[in-house]
């Protein structure tokens, strides 16, 4: 391959370099271009577009492979747990024995919030959706911890906000839902693994013994791992663009939770029950919401279909579709809505309008359906994608700043009015 790409624009041509990553993705290098021609190249959406060079998470569309830090999700979904994938997300290698139980000590060292910050629940509307109240909490850290605001910060300011943000975000996570309720706070117990704690938060009452079921524990362990990182998705672009002004961690992060509740992103997962809830009261054969996602002038979409880069099938779909069966069937629950689900897919994916167009489940597709059967209220879903991709977030937030990578500020393509002067309004 030549070490160089050339552009050619009204005769005169440009040289710009090649950059080759470890897996062969090459891309080309255009940071001189504008200094050399003039031109700025445009690509709304950025879908052809590289933000960094990152070391994190690769993906490849075509063949539906994941890995983080080199290793296929399919070993860490099945082998690991969630807080080592995060210590692997963050730190770039496995950690030793002892290096886990440091990071887990720290973690469950840092379980309790602020006794101020429970007052801010009192004052969101009980129907508050989930995502605006962790968004505006995970902000507000910032706030109690002020020396997180500073840009000078060392690397030890950073991973004591790393260890806060990890720590806290199911004790927040789990507020909005007691909150919602009516019912009683519960505290952390730390005696409890990171997601036995999260599950005990949320679903303990007082004066009454909690019991885990091992089941709901493993799948909510794997959804969390599935979840972690996603390479330069919305949300994580999001969360590297904010801390590219040298914003602190925390703003940084509540930047990706807003970006993640769209429902073209992670809010999908709940959109995604919408759908199959209303599919289910409305009725009508398969075809038909079928023939709706395809018409234009419909604003119906398969939600949990399609993605940016999965263009075959999305590794983690496979994941989770599979777990739907085994973790419905080992709760003796039976929902109408995963038999739809299926159905659904298998029609799709025989129809010419979705094959042409490369669109398969993608991670939301299945993913709610488990969350619904261990209990999490769909509005929560993507709150608990959020807690997943929190350290993968972490992950690309220091690498960003590691690379001591510049203010992020795309260019433009001015298209509006040339110039003109002002009138007053008898004038106009
Ligand atoms: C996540 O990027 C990531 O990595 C994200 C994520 C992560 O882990 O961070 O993987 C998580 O966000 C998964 C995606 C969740 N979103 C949804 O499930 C919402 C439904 N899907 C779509 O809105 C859509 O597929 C996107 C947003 C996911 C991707 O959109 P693109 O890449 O911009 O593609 P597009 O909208 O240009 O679609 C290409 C074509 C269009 O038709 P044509 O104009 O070519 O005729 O496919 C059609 C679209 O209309 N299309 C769909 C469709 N998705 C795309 N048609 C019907 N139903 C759909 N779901």
């Amino acid at each position: 391959m030549s070490e160089k790409a050339k552009i050619t624009v009204n005769d005169k041509t440009y040289e710009f370099p090649l950059t080759v990553g470890s897996e062969n993705e090459t891309a080309i290098d255009i940071s001189a271009l504008r200094a050399q021609s003039g031109l700025i190249t445009l690509d709304t959406g950025f879908k052809n577009t590289g933000s960094t060079k990152s070391a994190i998470t690769f993906l490849d569309g075509e063949k539906g492979i994941l890995r983080y830090r080199g290793y296929p999700i399919e070993q860490l979904a099945k082998e690991s747990d969630f807080l080592e994938v995060a210590y692997l997300l963050i730190n770039g290698e496995l950690p030793t024995a002892d290096q886990m139980d440091s990071f887990s000590d720290n973690i469950t060292n840092h379980t309790l919030i602020h006794e101020d910050m429970k007052r801010f629940y009192e004052a969101f509307p009980s129907n508050a959706h989930p995502m605006g109240i962790l968004s505006s909490m995970l902000s507000s850290m910032s706030t109690f911890y002020p020396e997180s605001q500073n840009p000078d910060r060392t690397d030890k300011d950073v991973e004591l906000t790393i260890h806060r943000l990890i720590a806290k975000i199911p004790t927040l996570a789990a507020l909005s839902y007691k909150s919602s309720k009516g019912q009683p706070y519960i505290y952390p117990d730390n005696s409890l693994s990171y997601v036995e704690n999260f599950l005990y938060m949320m679903f303990a009452v007082p004066s009454e013994d909690y019991v885990l079921d091992p089941v709901v524990v493993d799948a909510l362990n794997k959804l969390l791992i599935l979840h972690a990182d996603h390479e330069q998705n919305c949300s994580t672009s999001t969360v590297r663009i904010v801390g590219s002004s040298k914003a602190n961690l925390y703003s940084s992060i509540a930047a990706g939770v807003s970006a993640l509740w769209g429902p073209l992103h992670g809010g999908a997962n709940q959109a995604v029950i919408v759908m199959l809830e209303r599919m289910i009261r409305e009725g009508g054969d398969m075809q038909k919401w079928i023939d709706k996602a395809k018409d234009k002038n419909d604003p119906f979409r398969l939600m949990g279909f399609g993605h940016r880069v999965y263009k075959n099938f999305d590794p983690r779909a496979t994941i989770i579709k599979k777990s739907c069966d085994d973790v419905l069937e080992k709760l003796g629950v039976d929902d109408p809505a995963l038999e739809m689900a299926k159905e659904l897919e298998a029609i799709a994916l025989k129809d010419e309008y979705f094959i042409e167009r490369g669109l398969y489940p993608n991670v939301d597709f299945y993913s709610g359906i488990i969350y619904r059967a261990i209990g999490i209220p769909t509005e929560m879903f993507t709150v608990l994608f959020a807690i997943g991709r929190l350290p993968g977030w972490i992950a690309q937030w220091k690498e960003m700043v590691s690379n001591n990578e510049p203010i992020g500020r795309p260019r433009q393509v001015y298209i509006g009015a040339k110039e003109r002067n002002y009138t007053s309004f008898d004038k106009r």
